[in-house]
């Protein structure tokens, strides 16, 4: 049996027991006393009965005898104890009684106080004239109403003690049902790796363990994804340096072997100058991609202006735009100060910017505005070529790039900063055409 299945079933034990326990304590007073009211209510009954029977005539022992012959057959038969009657007159004669020898004063001084044996009722018995003739006494022994609560609490053990035979079946029954699913995402967690040719696990209960299988089931989709990239990653990267590294080496055995002289020579020392570059450049923003993606303190927020920002990254690239005669428009709508890290979201425009200003035809628009649900919008739009189809959801892989493209590494860049700003960005094609960079700040 697992542990939660163990402790769940103790839990079930004990609150079972403390129902038994506070039920059968408040019964056994509630019923007591219950059945002595009962009993004291009969006894005044059946002696106001016996004394209207008795009521016409003399009262005499025989008469008494004659009169309650039939006494059994009286309205008493509901009651669940015996009764003892005595029929006395006003000075103390015994005129009928069910006991051998009575003691009146013994039983009256024994039906008071808490420790009491009897409940007794005395009524009148009176003549057509109002002259009391004498008493009838009924009194019922207390021992004999304990030992019917007694009866009735045995009846009510024995029924709990069924219940709770019932119930420790059912709850082993429910602890196997619970735990089932438990089991089985834990076998299965166990088995469980990232390469493997894993199946889903599935777990139809509808309840949190449910819901626990399905988010693990969605978290080893993500590991998967996270591997995949991971791969694509590294296979990219080693194509990326590869192709410098051979240009370097290249050339470099061209000087060497002295087949490269003069002129050439200087070429080639060029070459390998600005692969080296190139790769420095990779290697450094490989690094940077790193950093953004793995520690959380690289970001420093502060309250910035928006406007500022856009406006010191279109400077920067602004020479060559010129060059290239490009007219870069800037729409802003946002008016407050946004929390963000200045210098990165800087960068993360400069990116954007950047390509675009590579793929515009003559214009480029950076429009922001805050909408109704009051997040962010920032539009970088371009008035080139756009994409092809389906290459929009590649532009963010580390090492993509198109036709044009550099080394692919600025839009994961990009991608990582504004994802560190708990933003999200997309790319499509834009109307009638070029390209839309989308960012949302929320
Ligand atoms: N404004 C744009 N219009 C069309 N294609 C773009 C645009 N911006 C980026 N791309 C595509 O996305 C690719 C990846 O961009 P990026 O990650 O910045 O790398 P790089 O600029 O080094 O090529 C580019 O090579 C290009 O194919
Ligand atoms: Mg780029």
């Amino acid at each position: 049996m697992t542990k939660i299945g163990s402790k769940l079933l103790l839990t079930y034990f004990l609150l079972i027991i403390c129902i038994f326990f506070i039920t059968s304590l408040s019964f056994h007073f509630i019923s007591q006393r219950y059945l002595i009211n009962g009993t004291e209510q009969e006894l005044q009954k059946e002696a106001k009965v016996i004394s209207q029977l008795l009521s016409k005539g003399a009262l005499s022992s025989s008469s008494v005898q004659q009169k309650l012959v039939n006494r059994k057959v009286l309205a008493i038969s509901e009651r669940l104890t015996s009764s003892k009657m005595i029929i006395w007159t006003g000075n103390q004669d015994i005129i009928y009684s069910d006991l051998k020898e009575v003691n009146l004063a013994q039983i009256e001084e024994q039906s008071k106080g808490p420790g009491r044996k009897f409940v007794t009722k005395t009524v009148e018995i009176s003549a057509k004239n109002g002259r009391i003739k004498g008493y009838v006494t009924l009194f019922a022994r207390i021992e004999d109403i304990k030992e019917i609560n007694q009866l009735m609490r045995n009846s009510q053990l024995i029924s709990l003690i069924i219940s709770a035979i019932i119930a420790l079946f059912l709850g082993v029954f429910f602890e196997k049902s619970l735990t089932k699913p438990i089991r089985l995402l834990s076998a299965h967690m166990k088995n469980y790796t990232v390469r493997g040719t894993n199946k889903e696990i599935s777990i139809h209960t509808k309840d949190e363990i449910g819901e626990l299988a399905d988010s693990f089931n969605a978290l080893s989709r993500k590991m998967k994804r996270y591997d995949e990239d991971q791969k694509v990653f590294f296979q990219n990267a080693s194509h990326e340096l590869k192709t410098p590294l051979m240009a370097i080496q290249g050339n470099a055995e061209g000087i060497l072997d002295g087949v490269v002289t003069g002129e050439d020579a200087k070429h080639s020392l060029n070459v390998i100058i600005a692969e080296s570059q190139r790769l420095k450049k990779i290697v450094e923003s490989v690094t940077y991609l790193a950093k953004l993606e793995s520690i959380e303190e690289s970001f420093s927020f502060a309250e910035e202006s928006l406007d500022r920002v856009i406006r010191e990254a279109v400077e920067s690239v602004g020479a060559i735009a010129e060059q290239r005669g490009i007219e870069i428009l800037v729409d802003n709508h946002v008016t407050g100060k946004v929390l963000m890290d200045c210098e990165k979201m800087k960068r993360a425009f400069i990116n954007l910017i950047g390509n675009a200003i590579r793929y515009a035809e003559s214009k480029i628009v950076v429009k922001s505005f805050v909408t109704g649900g009051k997040e962010i919008i920032i539009e970088i739009t371009d008035d080139g070529a756009g994409f092809a189809a389906g290459e929009e959801l590649k532009v963010f892989q580390r090492f993509y790039s198109g036709d044009a493209g550099g080394s692919g590494i600025g839009l994961a860049i990009t991608k990582a900063i504004i994802e560190g700003h708990n933003g999200t960005i997309t790319a499509f094609n834009g109307q009638p055409k070029g390209a839309v960079f989308q960012i949302c700040i929320g």
